[in-house]
């Protein structure tokens, strides 16, 4: 059997209660339980693992903290269904199945010396924050360029990862806007969607820049379009994308969009790469 296909058994190290609001986020910190299984899971940002809740499913997360922090992985779960409500209820010393790391990743190799802009909408933040936390990295950060952020969500209650963004704002040459989609009492930061502040709270006119975005769909279009009707070219523009997903593997056609397998070519894709798919997507 395909080793991929088989689940290692992980520990729930710690959970953190991410929103205060009807979007049920929270954050676990998990950890492979054999030593074996554990020197030999190397995962880049933007890959993800299937975690399974024992007795009930299986289902796809990104990796949400950086690889530099190698004795274990975050992931952030909004409760949507049966296995997400069931990762809601476990508790810290739970164990659950890990299979993966799967997926391509985001480019982190080719964008050094270049500038970097994250626009993140809501849970889309957990993939960026893999590669957000890369860059940052106090042994990272010079190989990189400047780094602005716009993080939007649709109230302050729907915020995650606050506890970051002290050490996110303080890194060398960073930048990091908030936005919110209305105007609410001791909001000091931007209110509305994040593709009309771009060019007011950014500065977009920096050459060599990848621009990475991650979060709802429509966010995603508003985005890319905003991006390119700004002359910014298709490839420097790049986002991962959700299917429903079985395998992981590239093996039971279940997330094909056209002839791409989101599991195995993706779920990293450049704004090119999409022009290529489907119109729907
Ligand atoms: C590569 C990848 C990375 C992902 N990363 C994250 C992450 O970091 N955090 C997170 O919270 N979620 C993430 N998701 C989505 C997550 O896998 C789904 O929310 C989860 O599978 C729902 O399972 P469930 O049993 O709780 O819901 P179900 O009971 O199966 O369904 C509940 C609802 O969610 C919808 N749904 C189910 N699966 C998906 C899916 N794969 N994509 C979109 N909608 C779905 C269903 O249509 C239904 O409306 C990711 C998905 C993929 C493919
Ligand atoms: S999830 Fe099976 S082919 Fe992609």
């Amino acid at each position: 059997m395909d080793k991929y296909l088989l689940p290692h058994k992980a520990e729930v190290m710690k959970i953190t209660q991410e929103t205060g609001s009807n979007l049920n986020i929270k954050t676990f910190r998990i950890r492979l339980l054999e030593e074996e299984a554990r020197k030999k899971f190397n995962f880049y940002p933007g890959q993800f693992v299937e975690l399974t809740v024992f007795g009930v499913g299986e289902a796809p997360f990104g990796f949400a903290s950086s690889p530099t922090r190698d004795d274990y992985f975050d992931v952030s779960v909004k409760e949507t269904g049966l296995v997400t409500e069931a990762m809601h209820n476990l508790e810290e010393g739970d164990e659950i199945g890990v299979r993966g790391p799967f997926g391509n990743h985001f480019p982190y190799e080719e964008i050094r010396g270049k500038n970097l802009v994250f626009l993140a909408g809501g849970i889309g933040l957990a993939p960026l924050r893999s590669l957000i936390e890369y860059v940052l990295d106090e042994e990272k950060r010079e190989e990189y360029g400047r780094v602005q952020m716009l993080l939007a969500f649709r109230s302050p209650e729907d915020m995650l990862y606050k506890y970051d963004f002290p050490r996110w704002e303080k890194s060398p040459d960073t930048l990091v806007k908030y936005t919110i989609d209305e105007e609410c009492e001791g909001w000091v930061h931007c209110v509305g969607y994040p593709h009309d502040l771009l060019h007011d709270e950014l500065d977009l006119n920096q050459p060599d820049t990848v621009f990475f975005t991650c979060g709802p769909p429509i966010m995603i279009k508003a985005i890319t379009d905003e991006l390119k009707s700004s002359g910014i070219d298709p490839s420097s523009i790049v986002t991962t994308l959700e299917m429903k997903m079985s395998c992981g593997l590239g093996k039971c056609g279940r997330c094909n969009i056209g002839s791409y397998y989101v599991c195995k070519d993706g779920p990293v894709f450049d704004l090119k790469q999409m022009e290529k798919m489907p119109p729907e997507f």
